[in-house]
């Protein structure tokens, strides 16, 4: 098996016009990337739908070495815009997901026992830093604020020191990218909904561009369920996205129809499948509908316990 850093380590970069490469259309604008994908670089999702949103990311990239902090609700699409423009550069990702006990030495890396003998792993932070890598930090808005400022030199483009190494230190390839998604812009959770989020400190965040990702249109939600479910029926999926849309909002939308429906009609033929029973597509968006009222019912409580309101009345209109 070839050593993955070592293929990393073979990557030429290569310039790629940013208007050919996102929307087909040529626009003397160079972004760079790399000339071919390696075990790192996320896999290009054919059925992935550009939100407009991809531009600033696309501008970002191509605008030098600043950090990029993308906040917006659960299953805007923050996660899989990073990955789906890495993949298309050829960029090697290097994600983790934050939580409240993250420690710099996971980001960093740390020693481990390697045949008998200690050994320096490096962690993501450093692999990306490294080979020019695109360090994705998915939930920052999890981390200890505390923790979180260790990551203020890195921000303002430092080399990183790691001691447990004998003292190395990693200065910033010139492709590396600091990328971190939350669902709040770090000023806390005035929903309730985000459990375990804290507000971060100013200065920490202040090192950050800032960039929102709002939830698909219904336009765009029916395209995406087009791509994802194509043998649905057109009027289907359009009473689909309009159920979703008709979920009172609880400071949240309810238009989450592209992760939780589509999810869960292909759980459902998955389950059909494997017990031999393929049922036709109705039977998954039954389930799927079903399911969702749960959900809905379900936000409906938080919004009674939290905000005093009264649970009020879905109108899932369909039909
Ligand atoms: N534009 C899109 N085209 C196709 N699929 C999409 C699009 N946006 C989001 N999705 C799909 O929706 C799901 C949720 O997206 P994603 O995980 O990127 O959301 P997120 O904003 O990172 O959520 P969280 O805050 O919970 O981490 C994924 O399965 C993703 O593939
Ligand atoms: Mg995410």
């Amino acid at each position: 098996m070839t050593d993955p850093l070592a293929e990393i380590g073979s990557l030429s970069a290569v310039d790629f016009d940013a208007g050919a490469l996102f929307s087909g259309q040529p626009s003397g604008r160079e972004i760079k990337g790399y000339a071919a994908a390696c075990r790192h670089t996320p896999a290009i999702d054919p059925d992935y739908l550009f939100p407009a949103v991809m531009r600033d990311l696309v501008v970002w990239f191509m605008s030098g070495n600043d950090p990029l902090y993308l906040f917006g609700p659960t299953g805007s699409g923050k996660t899989s815009l990073v990955r789906q423009v890495a993949a298309r550069l050829n960029y090697p990702v290097f994600d983790i997901t934050g939580h409240g006990r993250l420690e710099f030495s996971d980001l960093a890396g740390h020693l481990t026992v390697d045949n008998g003998s200690m050994r320096f792993q490096h962690g993501p932070l450093a692999l990306a830093m490294k080979h020019g890598g695109l360090f994705l930090l998915n939930e920052i808005d999890l981390l200890d604020p505390a923790s979180a400022a260790g990551l203020n030199g890195v921000l303002d483009g430092a080399p990183l020191c790691i001691p447990e190494n004998g003292g190395e230190v990693i200065p910033p390839h010139p492709m590396f990218r600091f990328v971190a998604t939350a669902n709040t812009n770090g000023g806390s959770d005035g929903t309730g909904l985000y459990q375990g989020t804290l507000r971060q400190n100013l200065a920490f965040m202040d090192r950050f561009w800032l960039c929102e990702v709002a939830y698909p249109d219904s336009t765009a939600e029916i395209q995406i369920l087009e791509r994802r479910a194509p043998a649905l029926p057109a009027d289907l999926r359009s009473t689909m996205v309009e159920f979703a849309n008709e979920v009172p909002d609880t400071s949240i939308s309810g238009a989450r129809v592209v992760r939780e429906l589509s999810a869960l009609i292909d759980v459902t033929r998955a389950t059909d499948l494997e017990r031999g029973t393929l049922h036709t597509p109705d039977h998954g968006v039954e389930r799927g509908v079903r399911e969702r009222l749960v959900v809905a019912a379900w936000k409906q409580k938080v919004c009674f316990l939290e905000q005093g309101k009264p649970p009020q009345k879905v109108d899932c209109g369909f039909r």
